[in-house]
């Protein structure tokens, strides 16, 4: 199995949600603990580093440009990291479906990945600013069942044509996807907090 340097910090409530933080490029397990705690104060956070290295810059996997993916990384990458997952949730003694992704740029790629290939061990997903990480993907059996899309009208990066393609793919794996624009660019607002407060309680 392969390890991935983490943080893993208990929820206040024994058998409480858990959220599973995915760092955009240049993050580190560091990065998403403070915007977990806004979202949900009482949940767990499991906060992972992406083991590529973009000239020092950690990643969930290689791109080639920005925006061009290698896409042979990313499937093997969303295997490792989701082998890695199966043995935390052991490890913390966290239920499957209280494990709720939350992925910024980069880190909602790799999550938005791990759906389309079957192998998301995680219910519930908040993507902020994701794209679409790969060209093709065989029809799987839907394992995380509610998705949010949190995209930036005026994203340079993850911009709203490629949101909505990546929307109907994940849709298409039979997940039920909330997907939302809001007036940002690529950057976090205090909007993406608010909303996916609201989401997670619905
Ligand atoms: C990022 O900066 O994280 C990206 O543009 C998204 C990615 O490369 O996966």
């Amino acid at each position: 199995m392969t390890e991935f340097v983490h943080r893993f910090v208990p929820g206040s409530s024994s058998g409480g949600r858990t959220l599973l933080l995915l760092h955009g490029t240049g993050g580190d397990e560091n990065d998403l603990i403070p915007l977990g705690k806004a979202i949900d104060p009482n949940a767990g956070l499991l906060s992972l580093r992406g083991q590529v290295l973009e000239n020092g810059a950690p990643r969930f996997f290689r791109r080639l440009a920005e925006g061009v993916f290698d896409e042979e990384d990313v499937v093997r990458r969303s295997h490792e990291l989701a082998g890695f997952l199966e043995s935390a949730v052991q490890k913390y003694g966290i239920s499957g479906p209280d494990l709720i992704a939350v992925g910024y740029s980069n880190g909602a790629n790799i999550a938005a990945a791990m759906i389309l290939l079957g192998v998301a061990p995680f219910s519930r997903a908040i993507l902020l600013r994701a794209m679409v990480p790969l060209t093709n993907s065989d029809p799987v059996e839907p394992k995380a069942r509610r998705i949010l899309m949190l995209e930036g009208e005026a994203d340079p990066i993850a911009q709203p044509a490629q949101a909505k393609v990546l929307a109907t793919r994940l849709q298409a794996t039979g997940a039920r996807v909330d997907l939302l624009f809001q007036k940002s660019g690529h950057e976090l607002t205090g909007e993406d907090v608010a909303t996916s407060r609201q989401w997670l309680v619905k």
